[in-house]
């Protein structure tokens, strides 16, 4: 019996302008999924969660429907270890679905960890990494590989799109109050209105990507210094590039005002806006930003690990 956990991750800067080609910094956080993974007897993969039980037959993992992602997983590591018994995997998740806060991405590299170890077959964090950008891309098409490599080597990542993703060494964690809208949008959708704004606008959009791209490389300076208050500001200013972008809304922005009255340093959205999550930075006063937030909001900060095993029997 084995016991893996997966962070979730955030995006610290840089989302949308990302897809342009500039850099972007992405931030795996203290909220996980955790896999509990046994061998069974009998040839089939079962599911347990808090709400139901599934079982698969092994040998039709198809990539599609429920657990699409936990079945994609386990065939890449029947395949990637060469073992086909029976697997029981129970979830249990602290990370909210559908909130652009890299749950699928969590529970793709859980899962491919937790068979591996079962089978004690080694996995490096860059492979599972890997590995978990191909469950991702097998399950939906096409998926960037920040989610899985934040969930899978922890802590915070500079995605440099076309030239890798290169650690960020940290001076001090990241204090943040989560904020979540509770409203589901899907990333294609808000990724190509970006799009249709540029091709009408492509003077103004691409400065606006630019601008983007500098503050970027501010913030990785922020980072490696300690410096809140800079990041803090940078973070206003991204916001306020974000809104430029059209990827805002109300729901949104009211919680970026709330909290920065309630005394956070910086407030955004992050990831695909339109709804899902924001994130305020607040070394003090986290409790009273929390509580202007509202009901779907968590105290968190930087998870230095990233997928890690929590036990093994
Ligand atoms: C979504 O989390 C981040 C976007 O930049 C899209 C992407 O990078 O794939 C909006």
């Amino acid at each position: 019996m084995v016991v893996v956990s997966s962070p979730a991750k955030i995006i610290l800067f840089g989302e949308h302008a990302v897809v342009y080609g500039t850099p972007a910094i992405a931030m795996a956080i203290e909220r996980r999924i955790f896999v509990k993974a046994e061998t069974l007897s009998e040839k089939k993969l079962v599911v347990l969660t808090g709400r139901k039980k599934v079982s698969f037959p092994l040998h039709i993992l198809t990539p599609e429907g429920e657990f699409r992602y936990v079945k994609k997983a386990v065939a890449i590591s029947l395949e990637n270890t060469g073992y086909s018994s029976g697997i029981k995997l129970e979830i249990n998740s602290e990370i909210p679905r559908a909130s652009g806060l890299g749950s699928s991405a969590a529970v793709s590299v859980a899962v491919l960890k937790a068979v591996h170890e079962l089978y004690d077959v080694e996995l490096s964090p860059e492979e599972l990494a890997k590995l978990g950008h191909r469950v991702e891309r097998e399950v939906q098409g096409a998926a960037s590989p920040t989610d899985t490599a934040t969930s899978a080597l922890g802590g915070v990542l500079l995605i440099k799109p076309g030239a890798g993703i290169e650690r960020i060494e940290l001076n001090r964690d990241i204090p943040l109050v989560v904020g979540c809208t509770g409203i589901k949008r899907s990333t294609g959708k808000v990724v190509a209105g970006v799009r249709e704004l540029r091709d009408r606008h492509p003077e103004i959009i691409d400065g606006v990507m630019e601008c983007i791209g500098r503050l970027v490389l501010k913030a990785k300076c922020a980072l490696e210094s300690g410096d809140l208050k800079t990041l803090g500001e940078l973070m206003d200013i991204n916001q306020g590039l974000l809104e430029a972008l059209g990827v805002s809304n109300l729901a949104l922005a009211r919680r970026i005002y709330s909290a920065r009255k309630a005394g956070a340093l910086g407030a955004k959205l992050t990831g695909a806006g339109a709804g899902g999550c924001m994130i305020a930075l607040a070394p003090e006063h986290q409790e009273k930003v929390k509580k202007v937030l509202g009901k779907n909001s968590f105290i968190t900060t930087t998870a230095r690990a990233g997928t890690k095993v929590e036990s093994l029997e």
